[in-house]
């Protein structure tokens, strides 16, 4: 199967291993995909960890809110058994921790961390992760996305140049004109988005269309022909075999 989209494994290979783990993004890359999406959020310590949800109760045999819980409490948690048996053990790495890994030779993968702060506002997100960024050299190969119009804001103000994705969910008629106004040069949508004339016109106008999230390998073509620049998947698998 062929197409022109770039491929990033939403949440690492979450079909197969448990979200937002190392093992996850691993598979990502001996996968071959272009890159992985990741969440991140900040734990009562300061550590940015990498989670979806703002509890740690769904994906780890704990339970809590990560802004309760310090790194150290975080990390004895089991982040894999609740995906199957063979995965017992996995952890919630901290952002520092696949930074390391990115940077290793032979990995080039592109990273879109995802700013999880659309229901929690994690003061001081932003710099944390643009000084991380900063720290392993990783401007070129990082997206910053959020949900939250004011953190890309923050974003832009703070760093001028690093990618960034007004994250959308729906067909919402003024993303483009808020992507503007934030400084965004890209948006995240749905496959409706980026298939309706406010994509179009947002991509005919210079914003590249990443969507997320796509299961169905079936699709692969007809995004790729919409002009869509990444595919975000559980699978990616199903998307990058000949
Ligand atoms: O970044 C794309 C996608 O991950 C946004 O939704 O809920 O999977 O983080 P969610
Ligand atoms: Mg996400």
């Amino acid at each position: 199967m062929k197409n022109n989209a770039k491929i990033f494994a939403h949440r690492g290979v979450s079909g197969h291993y448990p979200e937002n783990t190392m093992a996850a993004f691993q598979a990502a890359l001996e996968a071959g995909a272009d890159g992985i999406e990741l969440d991140v959020q900040i734990a009562k310590d300061g550590k940015l960890v990498i989670i979806h949800d703002e509890t740690v109760d769904r994906t780890t045999n704990g339970t809590g809110c990560i802004k309760d819980l310090t790194y150290d409490e975080i990390m004895q948690l089991d982040a894999g058994g609740w995906f199957a048996a063979a995965n017992a053990g996995e952890t919630i790495p901290e952002l520092e921790t696949v930074f390391q890994w990115a940077i290793r030779d032979g990995n080039g993968l592109m990273i879109n961390v995802e700013l999880k702060n659309d229901r929690i506002e994690y003061q001081g997100l932003e710099e944390k992760v643009i000084e991380l960024i900063q720290r392993y050299g990783l401007e070129d190969r990082v997206i910053l996305s959020s949900f939250n119009a004011e953190s890309l804001k923050r974003v832009r103000e703070v760093h001028p140049a690093l990618q960034t994705g007004y994250l959308i969910t729906g067909v919402p008629e003024d993303a483009m004109r808020v992507a503007k106004k934030i400084g965004a040069d890209s948006i995240h949508c749905e496959e409706a988005f980026a298939l309706s004339e406010y994509g179009r016109e947002a991509r005919r106008a210079g914003f590249p269309l990443r969507v997320y999230t796509v299961n169905d390998e079936t699709r692969s073509d007809f995004l790729a022909k919409a002009g869509v620049e990444v595919i975000m998947t559980d699978f990616p698998e199903r998307f990058l075999k000949n």
